[in-house]
C-alpha cells in the first residue's frame, strides 16, 4: 500500500501514462500501470506532473509591502532602494514575518517548492534577518527557504554593512551576497566582489551577488565574479543574478566575457519580470529590453535560471507568485521561440533553478523527494502558454494545495458548453 499514487501523468520530458508512486515522503515508482493500492490516488488524466516550481531569486523582506510608505514614481531600480530606505526604519520584525508567510502562502498555491531570498544585512539591528530565519523555520514543512546576505546599501558604502553581513551569516544565512554596482566606484565595486568572494570560500559558502543590474555597458563586475571565483576554487558555488548590463556590452567584449564565466563555471539567474520593467529607463528610443543574453550563457554551457525578484514591493507593482509568468516574460523578451527553447523556459523555472538552488531529491525520478505538482496542460510548453492551473500540489507525498480547474461556462444563443482553455491546441 503506497501513500501516494497518481495515474496516467504525462512527464515534463514527454513520457506518459506514467503512474507515479510514493511513499514515506519518496517517490518509489515512476512506471506505466502501477497496480497497488493506494491512501490516496489522483487520476491525472493525461495531464502533465513537474518537480515543483523553484525560484531562485526573491526579496521576501520586502514582498508585499506595495504603497508603504509610498510609490515608485520614477519605476527606476535606485528610486525602489531610496524607498525601501524610507520603509526598512519603521517596519518591525513581526511586520515581515506576517508579510512573508503570506507570501509562502501564495507561492504554495502556486506550486513553488523551494525559493532562494536575499534578505537586507544593512540594518543593524538585522530585522530582516531575524524575521526571515524565523520564517524559514516556520515554513520548512512546506517550503525549501534559502538566504542570501545581501548588502543593499553596498559592502564599502555602508559603514556597517561588513560587519552586519558577517553577523548575519553567524545567525545562519546560508549564501553571501552582494550589489558592486551599487558602490561608489567601479573599484570600490570590483573590490567588494574580491572581498566578498573571499568570506565565502574561508566559510564554505556559495555566493549569488546581484551584479551589474544596469544598462552601463561598463559595468563588467561580473568579470572580476568570474575571475575571484577560479582564483578561489569556488567553480559551480557562484551565481551572477541580473547580469543586465550584459544586454548593452559590445559584443566583441562579450565574446570574451562568456568564455571566462565558463571557465568559472557561474550560475546565472535573470529576473524577466523585473528586467524588462526597471531596465532601459534613461532611453528613449529604440528602448532596450534588459535582460542578459539568456541563450547565448545558455549555450556555452552555464545553467541559467529565472527567478521572479519581486511581487508587490519598492520596485515591482505587480507579480502572484507564478513562476509560468517569469518564464512566459522570460521567453518572450529573449525571443526563445523555438519548441525547444521554450521547454527551457520551462526548466528555466524548475530543474535550472534546484541545480544552482544545490536542492537534493529533486526530480520525478525513483528514489527522489515527493515533491511535485500536476498542472492543467498537456506539455511544458502549454503550461507557459496558459500559465497552467496548479490543480494539486504535493509534498513529502502529502497533498497540501488544490485549485479547481479553469473550466469556463459559456452560455452562448443555442449553444450552452464548457470551455477548456487546453482544448484550443493544435490537433483537438
Ligand atoms: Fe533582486
Amino acid at each position: 500500500m503506497f501513500d501516494l499514487l497518481i495515474k496516467n501523468a504525462t512527464l515534463t520530458d514527454g513520457r506518459n501514462g506514467m503512474d507515479i508512486a510514493c511513499s514515506d515522503g519518496v517517490i518509489k515508482a515512476v512506471e506505466p500501470a502501477i497496480s497497488a493500492e493506494a491512501k490516496t490516488t489522483i487520476e491525472a488524466a493525461g495531464q502533465l506532473v513537474s518537480a515543483p516550481f523553484v525560484d531562485p531569486h526573491f526579496h521576501m523582506d520586502a514582498t508585499l509591502s506595495l504603497g508603504t510608505p509610498r510609490m515608485n514614481v520614477s519605476g527606476t531600480l535606485l528610486e525602489g532602494i531610496a524607498l525601501w530606505g524610507e520603509l526598512k526604519p519603521v517596519q518591525s520584525v513581526d511586520d515581515i514575518i506576517a508579510r512573508a508567510l503570506r507570501y509562502c502562502d501564495l507561492a504554495v498555491s502556486m506550486g513553488i517548492g523551494a525559493i532562494r531570498s536575499h534578505v537586507d544585512v544593512c540594518d543593524d539591528e538585522l530585522k530582516g534577518v531575524t524575521a526571515l530565519l524565523e520564517v524559514r523555520r516556520l515554513v520548512a514543512p512546506y517550503l525549501d527557504l534559502q538566504l542570501v546576505a545581501f548588502p543593499q546599501d553596498g559592502l564599502f558604502r555602508s559603514e556597517t554593512a561588513e560587519k552586519n553581513l558577517l553577523r548575519s551569516l553567524d545567525m545562519g544565512v546560508d549564501i553571501v551576497g552582494g550589489i558592486p554596482h551599487f558602490e561608489r566606484t567601479m573599484a570600490d565595486g570590483a573590490a567588494s566582489v574580491k572581498r566578498l568572494c573571499e568570506i565565502a570560500a574561508t566559510r564554505g559558502l556559495m555566493v549569488d551577488m546581484h551584479c551589474d543590474e544596469s544598462d552601463d555597458p561598463l559595468s563588467r563586475h561580473v568579470e572580476t565574479l568570474a575571475a575571484e571565483t577560479t582564483r578561489l576554487g569556488l567553480e559551480g558555488r557562484v551565481t551572477g543574478s541580473h547580469l543586465t548590463s550584459m544586454h548593452s556590452m559590445d559584443n566583441y567584449y562579450v565574446s570574451k566575457l562568456i568564455a571566462l564565466m565558463a571557465e568559472a563555471r557561474l550560475h546565472v539567474i535573470a529576473n524577466p519580470l523585473i528586467n524588462i520593467m526597471l531596465q532601459g529607463r534613461h532611453d528613449t528610443y529604440p528602448r532596450r529590453r534588459g535582460q542578459t543574453r539568456v541563450p547565448e550563457l545558455r549555450d556555452a554551457g552555464l545553467t541559467v535560471a529565472f527567478g521572479a525578484d519581486c511581487v508587490m514591493d519598492p520596485w515591482y507593482s505587480l507579480g502572484c507568485a507564478d513562476m509560468l509568468d517569469v518564464a512566459h516574460m522570460g521567453l518572450h523578451v529573449g525571443q526563445l521561440s523555438s519548441r525547444a527553447d521554450m521547454a527551457w523556459c520551462f526548466e528555466a523555472v524548475t530543474a535550472n533553478s534546484a541545480a544552482i538552488m544545490g536542492l537534493e531529491g529533486y526530480g520525478i525520478e525513483t528514489g527522489n523527494k515527493a515533491n511535485l505538482v500536476l498542472l492543467q496542460a498537456k506539455d511544458p510548453i502549454e503550461a507557459i502558454r496558459l500559465r497552467a492551473t496548479r490543480l494539486a500540489v504535493v509534498r513529502h507525498g502529502e497533498v497540501i494545495a488544490r485549485t479547481v480547474p479553469n473550466l469556463r461556462e459559456l452560455n452562448l444563443p443555442g449553444r450552452p458548453h464548457r470551455l477548456d482553455p487546453a482544448d484550443y491546441a493544435p490537433g483537438n
